[in-house]
Protein backbone atom coordinates (compact mmCIF):
# COMPACT_ATOMS: atom_id res chain seq x y z
CA UNK A 1 0.00 0.00 0.00
CA UNK A 2 1.66 3.46 -1.34
CA UNK A 3 0.34 6.26 0.09
CA UNK A 4 2.23 9.73 -0.78
CA UNK A 5 2.43 12.10 1.30
CA UNK A 6 2.79 15.78 0.47
CA UNK A 7 4.13 18.89 2.13
CA UNK A 8 5.29 22.23 1.11
CA UNK A 9 5.05 25.06 3.60
CA UNK A 10 6.53 25.87 6.99
CA UNK A 11 3.19 24.71 8.94
CA UNK A 12 3.16 21.58 6.59
CA UNK A 13 5.92 20.19 7.99
CA UNK A 14 5.32 20.10 11.76
CA UNK A 15 2.19 18.45 10.68
CA UNK A 16 3.78 15.78 8.84
CA UNK A 17 5.97 14.82 11.26
CA UNK A 18 3.55 12.66 13.64
CA UNK A 19 2.17 11.08 10.59
CA UNK A 20 5.62 10.19 8.93
CA UNK A 21 6.26 8.36 12.36
CA UNK A 22 2.69 6.54 12.39
CA UNK A 23 3.16 4.51 9.31
CA UNK A 24 6.13 2.94 10.46
CA UNK A 25 3.42 1.38 12.96
CA UNK A 26 1.63 -0.34 9.72
CA UNK A 27 4.51 -2.55 8.25
CA UNK A 28 1.85 -2.58 4.99
CA UNK A 29 2.48 0.91 4.30
CA UNK A 30 5.22 2.22 1.99
CA UNK A 31 5.07 5.77 2.44
CA UNK A 32 6.72 8.10 0.26
CA UNK A 33 7.09 11.56 1.11
CA UNK A 34 7.15 14.78 -1.66
CA UNK A 35 8.02 18.28 -0.85
CA UNK A 36 6.94 20.55 -3.58
CA UNK A 37 9.60 23.13 -2.43
CA UNK A 38 6.94 25.72 -1.73
CA UNK A 39 8.92 26.93 1.28
CA UNK A 40 12.87 26.22 0.79
CA UNK A 41 14.94 29.04 2.79
CA UNK A 42 16.91 26.73 5.45
CA UNK A 43 15.23 28.40 8.36
CA UNK A 44 11.42 27.84 6.95
CA UNK A 45 12.33 24.31 5.52
CA UNK A 46 15.42 22.34 6.68
CA UNK A 47 15.56 22.89 9.98
CA UNK A 48 12.35 21.79 10.39
CA UNK A 49 13.68 18.54 9.22
CA UNK A 50 16.50 18.27 11.11
CA UNK A 51 14.71 19.30 14.20
CA UNK A 52 11.83 17.10 13.85
CA UNK A 53 13.63 14.03 13.07
CA UNK A 54 11.14 14.08 9.63
CA UNK A 55 12.88 11.64 6.83
CA UNK A 56 14.44 13.40 3.68
CA UNK A 57 11.96 13.68 1.18
CA UNK A 58 12.03 11.41 -1.54
CA UNK A 59 11.07 14.06 -4.24
CA UNK A 60 11.07 17.52 -4.16
CA UNK A 61 9.50 19.28 -6.74
CA UNK A 62 11.43 22.39 -5.89
CA UNK A 63 8.83 25.14 -6.80
CA UNK A 64 9.59 27.58 -5.50
CA UNK A 65 8.02 30.78 -4.58
CA UNK A 66 5.74 32.76 -7.79
CA UNK A 67 1.91 34.11 -8.04
CA UNK A 68 -0.84 31.94 -6.93
CA UNK A 69 -1.42 30.53 -10.92
CA UNK A 70 2.07 29.93 -11.18
CA UNK A 71 2.99 28.35 -7.78
CA UNK A 72 -0.20 26.09 -8.05
CA UNK A 73 0.40 25.45 -11.65
CA UNK A 74 3.68 24.26 -11.47
CA UNK A 75 3.28 21.84 -8.09
CA UNK A 76 0.48 20.27 -10.52
CA UNK A 77 2.59 19.57 -13.68
CA UNK A 78 5.41 18.37 -11.48
CA UNK A 79 3.44 16.72 -8.65
CA UNK A 80 1.59 14.68 -11.90
CA UNK A 81 5.04 13.12 -13.27
CA UNK A 82 5.53 12.27 -9.77
CA UNK A 83 2.36 10.35 -9.62
CA UNK A 84 2.95 8.61 -13.32
CA UNK A 85 6.73 7.67 -11.58
CA UNK A 86 5.30 6.51 -8.33
CA UNK A 87 1.39 4.79 -8.67
CA UNK A 88 0.20 5.22 -5.23
CA UNK A 89 -2.78 3.88 -3.46
CA UNK A 90 -3.31 7.44 -1.79
CA UNK A 91 -2.59 10.76 -1.79
CA UNK A 92 -1.93 12.59 1.63
CA UNK A 93 -2.33 16.30 1.81
CA UNK A 94 -2.19 18.78 5.30
CA UNK A 95 -3.45 21.47 5.94
CA UNK A 96 -4.80 24.38 3.69
CA UNK A 97 -1.53 25.68 1.37
CA UNK A 98 -1.39 26.09 -2.23
CA UNK A 99 0.91 23.14 -2.16
CA UNK A 100 -2.42 20.61 -0.48
CA UNK A 101 -4.93 22.17 -3.17
CA UNK A 102 -2.50 21.31 -5.95
CA UNK A 103 -1.51 17.92 -5.04
CA UNK A 104 -4.83 17.18 -4.56
CA UNK A 105 -6.45 18.05 -7.16
CA UNK A 106 -3.32 15.74 -9.31
CA UNK A 107 -4.70 12.71 -7.28
CA UNK A 108 -8.50 12.35 -7.80
CA UNK A 109 -7.75 13.21 -11.18
CA UNK A 110 -5.21 10.46 -11.77
CA UNK A 111 -7.87 8.36 -9.86
CA UNK A 112 -5.84 8.17 -6.56
CA UNK A 113 -7.37 8.51 -3.16
CA UNK A 114 -7.09 11.43 -1.47
CA UNK A 115 -6.69 11.94 2.31
CA UNK A 116 -7.05 15.41 3.88
CA UNK A 117 -5.23 16.10 7.50
CA UNK A 118 -6.97 18.87 9.52
CA UNK A 119 -10.17 19.02 7.06
CA UNK A 120 -13.33 21.00 7.59
CA UNK A 121 -11.81 24.43 9.26
CA UNK A 122 -13.32 27.23 7.84
CA UNK A 123 -12.90 31.13 8.22
CA UNK A 124 -15.86 32.35 5.86
CA UNK A 125 -13.53 34.49 4.29
CA UNK A 126 -13.24 33.85 1.10
CA UNK A 127 -10.80 36.72 0.71
CA UNK A 128 -8.02 34.25 2.09
CA UNK A 129 -6.46 32.29 -0.38
CA UNK A 130 -6.51 28.95 2.81
CA UNK A 131 -10.17 29.30 2.54
CA UNK A 132 -10.37 28.44 -1.06
CA UNK A 133 -7.72 25.89 -0.33
CA UNK A 134 -9.72 24.40 2.41
CA UNK A 135 -12.96 24.28 0.54
CA UNK A 136 -11.80 22.77 -2.59
CA UNK A 137 -9.63 20.23 -0.88
CA UNK A 138 -12.03 19.14 1.52
CA UNK A 139 -14.79 18.82 -1.61
CA UNK A 140 -12.65 16.44 -3.52
CA UNK A 141 -11.07 14.11 -0.75
CA UNK A 142 -12.16 10.95 0.29
CA UNK A 143 -11.18 10.62 3.79
CA UNK A 144 -11.39 13.74 6.01
CA UNK A 145 -9.41 13.75 9.04
CA UNK A 146 -11.02 17.01 11.46
CA UNK A 147 -9.46 18.36 14.72
CA UNK A 148 -12.37 20.02 16.07
CA UNK A 149 -15.98 19.71 16.30
CA UNK A 150 -16.71 22.76 13.96
CA UNK A 151 -14.92 21.06 11.19
CA UNK A 152 -17.22 17.83 11.09
CA UNK A 153 -20.23 20.94 11.45
CA UNK A 154 -18.84 22.87 8.65
CA UNK A 155 -18.58 19.17 6.31
CA UNK A 156 -21.96 17.77 6.96
CA UNK A 157 -23.46 21.34 6.28
CA UNK A 158 -21.42 21.17 2.70
CA UNK A 159 -22.76 17.87 2.33
CA UNK A 160 -20.20 15.51 2.43
CA UNK A 161 -20.42 12.07 3.03
CA UNK A 162 -20.17 11.42 7.23
CA UNK A 163 -19.11 8.21 6.44
CA UNK A 164 -15.67 9.67 5.31
CA UNK A 165 -15.48 12.42 8.15
CA UNK A 166 -13.65 11.53 11.03
CA UNK A 167 -12.66 13.33 14.21
CA UNK A 168 -9.08 12.73 14.98
CA UNK A 169 -7.16 15.35 17.06
CA UNK A 170 -4.32 17.69 15.81
CA UNK A 171 -1.10 16.00 14.92
CA UNK A 172 0.60 19.64 15.40
CA UNK A 173 -0.58 18.81 18.94
CA UNK A 174 0.77 15.42 18.73
CA UNK A 175 4.06 17.78 17.74
CA UNK A 176 4.00 19.77 20.45
CA UNK A 177 3.60 17.56 22.81
CA UNK A 178 6.50 15.25 21.80
CA UNK A 179 8.57 18.26 21.84
CA UNK A 180 7.85 20.49 24.83
CA UNK A 181 10.96 19.10 27.07
CA UNK A 182 13.06 18.60 23.99
CA UNK A 183 12.43 22.55 23.76
CA UNK A 184 13.02 23.09 27.09
CA UNK A 185 16.55 22.09 26.85
CA UNK A 186 17.71 24.92 24.14
CA UNK A 187 18.94 27.75 24.84
CA UNK A 188 16.81 30.68 23.40
CA UNK A 189 15.78 31.96 26.63
CA UNK A 190 19.35 32.46 27.70
CA UNK A 191 20.51 33.48 24.04
CA UNK A 192 17.79 36.46 23.87
CA UNK A 193 17.85 37.55 27.65
CA UNK A 194 14.48 36.65 28.61
CA UNK A 195 12.80 35.61 31.87
CA UNK A 196 9.64 33.69 31.77
CA UNK A 197 6.54 35.59 31.06
CA UNK A 198 8.54 38.87 30.69
CA UNK A 199 8.02 39.20 26.69
CA UNK A 200 5.20 38.35 24.13
CA UNK A 201 6.00 37.17 20.55
CA UNK A 202 4.82 38.38 17.78
CA UNK A 203 4.45 36.58 14.12
CA UNK A 204 2.50 37.76 11.31
CA UNK A 205 2.51 37.00 7.77
CA UNK A 206 -1.05 37.13 6.14
CA UNK A 207 -1.64 39.03 3.13
CA UNK A 208 -4.49 41.27 4.63
CA UNK A 209 -2.09 42.74 7.08
CA UNK A 210 1.16 42.67 5.91
CA UNK A 211 0.69 43.26 1.70
CA UNK A 212 -0.98 46.31 2.60
CA UNK A 213 1.33 49.48 4.02
CA UNK A 214 -1.32 50.54 5.71
CA UNK A 215 -2.39 47.84 8.03
CA UNK A 216 1.45 46.79 8.77
CA UNK A 217 1.37 50.37 9.39
CA UNK A 218 -1.08 50.43 11.81
CA UNK A 219 0.10 47.18 13.64
CA UNK A 220 3.81 48.32 14.18
CA UNK A 221 2.10 51.01 15.77
CA UNK A 222 -0.18 48.79 18.48
CA UNK A 223 2.85 46.76 18.86
CA UNK A 224 4.97 50.03 19.52
CA UNK A 225 2.34 50.98 22.08
CA UNK A 226 2.66 47.78 23.40
CA UNK A 227 6.06 47.20 23.59
CA UNK A 228 6.64 49.49 26.20
CA UNK A 229 4.67 47.71 28.49
CA UNK A 230 5.93 44.01 27.39
CA UNK A 231 8.97 43.71 25.41
CA UNK A 232 8.22 41.94 21.74
CA UNK A 233 10.05 39.20 20.04
CA UNK A 234 9.36 39.01 16.36
CA UNK A 235 10.71 36.40 14.49
CA UNK A 236 9.69 37.60 11.17
CA UNK A 237 8.16 35.73 7.98
CA UNK A 238 10.10 36.35 4.68
CA UNK A 239 7.12 38.01 3.29
CA UNK A 240 6.64 39.76 6.31
CA UNK A 241 10.23 41.21 5.76
CA UNK A 242 9.86 41.99 1.85
CA UNK A 243 6.74 44.42 3.01
CA UNK A 244 7.75 45.99 6.05
CA UNK A 245 11.27 47.18 4.23
CA UNK A 246 9.13 48.24 1.48
CA UNK A 247 6.96 50.31 3.44
CA UNK A 248 10.19 51.65 5.33
CA UNK A 249 9.40 50.03 8.88
CA UNK A 250 12.05 48.15 9.33
CA UNK A 251 14.49 51.27 9.83
CA UNK A 252 13.03 52.33 13.03
CA UNK A 253 11.28 49.27 14.99
CA UNK A 254 10.21 50.37 18.47
CA UNK A 255 12.86 50.39 21.09
CA UNK A 256 11.48 47.30 22.97
CA UNK A 257 10.91 44.96 19.70
CA UNK A 258 13.53 42.69 18.50
CA UNK A 259 12.98 41.72 14.84
CA UNK A 260 15.01 38.45 14.55
CA UNK A 261 14.83 35.91 11.65
CA UNK A 262 12.47 32.85 11.55
CA UNK A 263 13.42 30.75 14.84
CA UNK A 264 13.32 26.88 14.67
CA UNK A 265 10.80 24.78 15.45
CA UNK A 266 12.30 23.72 18.88
CA UNK A 267 12.77 27.49 19.97
CA UNK A 268 9.89 28.96 18.81
CA UNK A 269 8.09 26.16 21.29
CA UNK A 270 9.85 27.21 23.85
CA UNK A 271 9.03 31.02 23.57
CA UNK A 272 5.90 30.71 23.21
CA UNK A 273 5.48 28.07 26.12
CA UNK A 274 7.02 31.00 28.24
CA UNK A 275 5.80 33.90 26.27
CA UNK A 276 3.49 36.13 28.73
CA UNK A 277 1.11 36.39 25.30
CA UNK A 278 1.43 36.02 21.73
CA UNK A 279 0.22 38.35 18.77
CA UNK A 280 -0.29 36.52 15.79
CA UNK A 281 -2.20 36.14 12.86
CA UNK A 282 -0.62 32.81 12.26
CA UNK A 283 -3.46 29.53 12.00
CA UNK A 284 -1.50 27.42 13.60
CA UNK A 285 0.20 29.08 16.47
CA UNK A 286 -3.55 29.47 17.91
CA UNK A 287 -3.94 25.81 18.18
CA UNK A 288 -0.63 25.66 20.20
CA UNK A 289 -1.16 28.82 22.73
CA UNK A 290 -3.76 26.58 23.17
CA UNK A 291 -2.35 23.62 24.72
CA UNK A 292 0.49 25.80 25.85
CA UNK A 293 -1.75 28.15 28.07
CA UNK A 294 -0.14 31.14 26.64
CA UNK A 295 -2.84 33.74 25.83
CA UNK A 296 -3.32 34.27 22.12
CA UNK A 297 -4.28 37.91 20.29
CA UNK A 298 -5.38 36.69 16.74
CA UNK A 299 -4.87 40.04 14.49
CA UNK A 300 -7.52 39.02 12.29
CA UNK A 301 -11.21 39.28 11.72
CA UNK A 302 -12.33 35.77 11.86
CA UNK A 303 -10.72 32.38 12.63
CA UNK A 304 -11.02 28.88 11.07
CA UNK A 305 -10.17 27.60 14.37
CA UNK A 306 -12.82 28.93 16.87
CA UNK A 307 -12.46 25.79 19.29
CA UNK A 308 -9.00 28.14 20.61
CA UNK A 309 -11.30 31.39 21.31
CA UNK A 310 -14.25 28.69 23.23
CA UNK A 311 -11.63 27.47 25.15
CA UNK A 312 -10.55 30.47 26.28
CA UNK A 313 -6.73 31.11 24.84
CA UNK A 314 -7.60 33.04 21.70
CA UNK A 315 -9.16 36.80 20.94
CA UNK A 316 -9.87 37.88 17.31
CA UNK A 317 -8.73 41.67 17.25
CA UNK A 318 -8.70 42.48 13.58
CA UNK A 319 -5.60 45.30 12.92
CA UNK A 320 -7.15 48.18 14.11
CA UNK A 321 -4.06 49.64 16.43
CA UNK A 322 -6.79 50.66 19.12
CA UNK A 323 -8.80 47.69 19.24
CA UNK A 324 -5.07 45.53 19.58
CA UNK A 325 -4.11 47.87 22.57
CA UNK A 326 -7.24 47.62 24.54
CA UNK A 327 -7.38 43.86 24.49
CA UNK A 328 -3.49 43.25 25.22
CA UNK A 329 -4.32 45.37 28.16
CA UNK A 330 -7.59 43.02 29.29
CA UNK A 331 -5.14 40.15 28.44
CA UNK A 332 -2.70 41.33 30.70
CA UNK A 333 -5.42 41.20 33.41
CA UNK A 334 -6.78 37.51 32.53
CA UNK A 335 -5.66 33.98 34.08
CA UNK A 336 -3.86 31.97 31.53
CA UNK A 337 -4.89 28.71 33.71
CA UNK A 338 -8.28 28.81 32.82
CA UNK A 339 -7.65 27.56 29.55
CA UNK A 340 -8.92 24.60 28.55
CA UNK A 341 -7.60 21.85 25.66
CA UNK A 342 -10.20 20.61 23.23
CA UNK A 343 -11.01 16.89 23.44
CA UNK A 344 -8.16 14.64 21.46
CA UNK A 345 -5.72 16.94 21.67
CA UNK A 346 -3.56 14.24 23.38
CA UNK A 347 -0.51 13.66 20.86
CA UNK A 348 -1.99 10.64 19.45
CA UNK A 349 -4.12 11.97 16.42
CA UNK A 350 -1.41 10.82 13.94
CA UNK A 351 -1.69 6.95 15.11
CA UNK A 352 -5.60 7.64 14.62
CA UNK A 353 -5.40 8.75 11.33
CA UNK A 354 -2.99 5.88 10.48
CA UNK A 355 -5.05 3.39 11.66
CA UNK A 356 -8.19 4.40 10.21
CA UNK A 357 -6.65 5.15 6.71
CA UNK A 358 -5.07 1.57 6.56
CA UNK A 359 -8.40 0.06 7.51
CA UNK A 360 -10.09 2.52 5.09
CA UNK A 361 -7.58 1.05 2.58
CA UNK A 362 -7.69 -2.37 2.56
CA UNK A 363 -11.66 -2.47 3.10
CA UNK A 364 -11.59 -0.55 -0.88
CA UNK A 365 -9.17 -2.91 -2.08
C1 LIG B 1 2.14 30.24 2.79
C2 LIG B 1 0.70 29.77 2.73
C3 LIG B 1 -0.01 30.19 3.99
C4 LIG B 1 0.71 29.70 5.22
C5 LIG B 1 2.17 30.15 5.18
C6 LIG B 1 2.93 29.53 6.32
C7 LIG B 1 -0.40 29.69 0.53
C8 LIG B 1 -1.33 30.40 -0.39
N1 LIG B 1 -0.01 30.39 1.60
O1 LIG B 1 2.12 31.66 2.84
O2 LIG B 1 -1.32 29.63 3.99
O3 LIG B 1 0.08 30.20 6.35
O4 LIG B 1 2.76 29.71 3.95
O5 LIG B 1 4.12 30.19 6.59
O6 LIG B 1 -0.07 28.56 0.28
N2 LIG B 1 9.58 33.28 0.85
C9 LIG B 1 10.92 33.23 1.06
N3 LIG B 1 11.47 32.04 1.43
C10 LIG B 1 10.74 30.90 1.60
C11 LIG B 1 9.37 30.97 1.37
C12 LIG B 1 8.79 32.16 0.99
O7 LIG B 1 11.63 34.24 0.92
O8 LIG B 1 11.31 29.84 1.94
C13 LIG B 1 8.96 34.58 0.47
C14 LIG B 1 8.90 34.81 -1.03
O9 LIG B 1 9.08 36.15 -1.28
C15 LIG B 1 7.45 34.46 -1.35
C16 LIG B 1 6.73 34.90 -0.09
O10 LIG B 1 7.63 34.63 0.96
O11 LIG B 1 6.98 35.09 -2.49
C17 LIG B 1 5.44 34.17 0.15
O12 LIG B 1 5.63 32.75 0.13
P1 LIG B 1 4.37 31.79 -0.22
O13 LIG B 1 4.72 30.39 0.06
O14 LIG B 1 3.82 32.12 -1.56
O15 LIG B 1 3.28 32.27 0.80
P2 LIG B 1 3.38 32.49 2.37
O16 LIG B 1 3.07 33.91 2.67
O17 LIG B 1 4.65 31.91 2.89
N1 LIG C 1 7.01 28.57 13.77
C1 LIG C 1 8.36 28.32 13.92
N2 LIG C 1 9.23 29.38 13.87
C2 LIG C 1 8.82 30.65 13.69
C3 LIG C 1 7.43 30.90 13.54
C4 LIG C 1 6.55 29.83 13.57
O1 LIG C 1 8.75 27.18 14.10
O2 LIG C 1 9.66 31.56 13.65
C5 LIG C 1 6.06 27.42 13.76
C6 LIG C 1 4.94 27.51 14.78
O3 LIG C 1 5.31 26.92 16.00
C7 LIG C 1 3.83 26.72 14.11
C8 LIG C 1 4.07 26.93 12.64
O4 LIG C 1 5.40 27.42 12.51
O5 LIG C 1 3.99 25.34 14.42
C9 LIG C 1 3.07 27.90 12.09
O6 LIG C 1 3.42 28.27 10.83
P1 LIG C 1 2.91 29.60 10.15
O7 LIG C 1 2.44 30.55 11.17
O8 LIG C 1 3.97 30.01 9.21
O9 LIG C 1 1.69 29.05 9.26
P2 LIG C 1 0.12 28.90 9.50
O10 LIG C 1 -0.08 28.01 10.67
O11 LIG C 1 -0.44 30.27 9.67
O12 LIG C 1 -0.36 28.29 8.23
Amino acid sequence: MRIINVVGARPNFIKIAPIMAAWSGHSGVEPLLVHTGQHYDEKMSDLFFRQLGIPEPDINLEIGSASHARQTAGIMTAFEKTLQDHPADAVLVVGDVNSTIACGIVAVKMGVKLIHVEAGLRSFDRDMPEEINRVLTDSISNLLFCTEESGIENLQREGIDPGKIHLVGNVMIDTLLRNRERAAETAVMEDLKLTESGYGVVTLHRPSNVDNPEALRGIFEALNTIATRLPLIFPMHPRTRKSAETAGLLSTPGEHIRIIEPVGYLEFLRLVDCARMILSDSGGIQEECTVLKTPCLTLRENTERPVTVETGANRLVGNNPDVIVKAFSDVMKSDPSEIRIPPLWDGRAAERIASKTVEVLQATD
